[in-house]
């Protein structure tokens, strides 16, 4: 069985893009994969920034990272561009680390006009670690997400469709490319 690794890149506490990321993860852990998540928020900060690789908190990010075949990646647009916080994870990270691992970009914004901030922005990043793929990235807005009764946004019908069919993409090319996932799924709960 492939694990997923799940990674948000948004510094928020209250975070939209972890919303959307965890509607992902729930359709994926739902599929019968393992799904393993990270919030770089939780990372130490001083290590983070100082690219501390010997600190066991990101050693053992990197880890799990290194560990998965597959990664999701959200990150807010912030300022027209992926969150610096994503770009100070993965600049901490070995040259290819995303080697051989399929890809499926997040991004959630504020501004339509925004959209392809991951596509220009991100995905040269990503590319440039040599994954075995990079899926079509998806792009939620923010300001057409509705409270929900629990106080938290809901994602547009329209959008979380979008999401299900880039995650359903997602794991088509993974259980193409990856060798762990042409075994059949052992079925968890989401
Ligand atoms: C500092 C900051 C800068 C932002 N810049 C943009 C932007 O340039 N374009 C855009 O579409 N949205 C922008 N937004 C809106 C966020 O991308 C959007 O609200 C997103 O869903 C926030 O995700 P989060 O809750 O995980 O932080 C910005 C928000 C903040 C706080």
């Amino acid at each position: 069985m492939p694990t997923i690794m799940a990674v948000s890149g948004s510094p928020s506490p209250a975070s939209f893009t972890q919303e959307v990321l965890a509607l992902t993860a729930r359709r994926l852990r739902a599929a019968g994969h393992r799904v393993d998540t990270l919030a770089v928020r939780d990372l130490p900060a001083e290590a983070l920034l100082g690219a501390d690789t010997g600190h066991p908190a990101i050693a053992d990010a990197v880890a799990r990272l290194a560990a998965a075949d597959a990664v999701v990646l959200a990150t807010p647009v912030y300022k027209a561009a992926y969150s610096g916080l994503l770009k100070a994870f993965l600049d901490l990270l070995p040259q290819y680390a995303l080697e051989g691992k399929v890809v499926l970009p997040l991004a959630s914004g504020g501004s339509p006009a925004h959209t392809l901030a991951i596509d220009y922005g991100l995905r040269p990043v990503l590319a440039s670690m040599r994954p075995a793929a990079i899926t079509g990235a998806v792009f939620v807005p923010s300001n057409e997400a509705r409270r929900g009764p629990d106080g938290r946004r809901e994602v547009d019908p329209a959008v979380s469709a979008r999401l299900a069919e880039a995650a359903d993409r997602f794991e088509k090319l993974l259980a193409a490319l990856a060798p762990a996932a042409r075994s059949v799924p052992v079925r968890e709960a989401a």
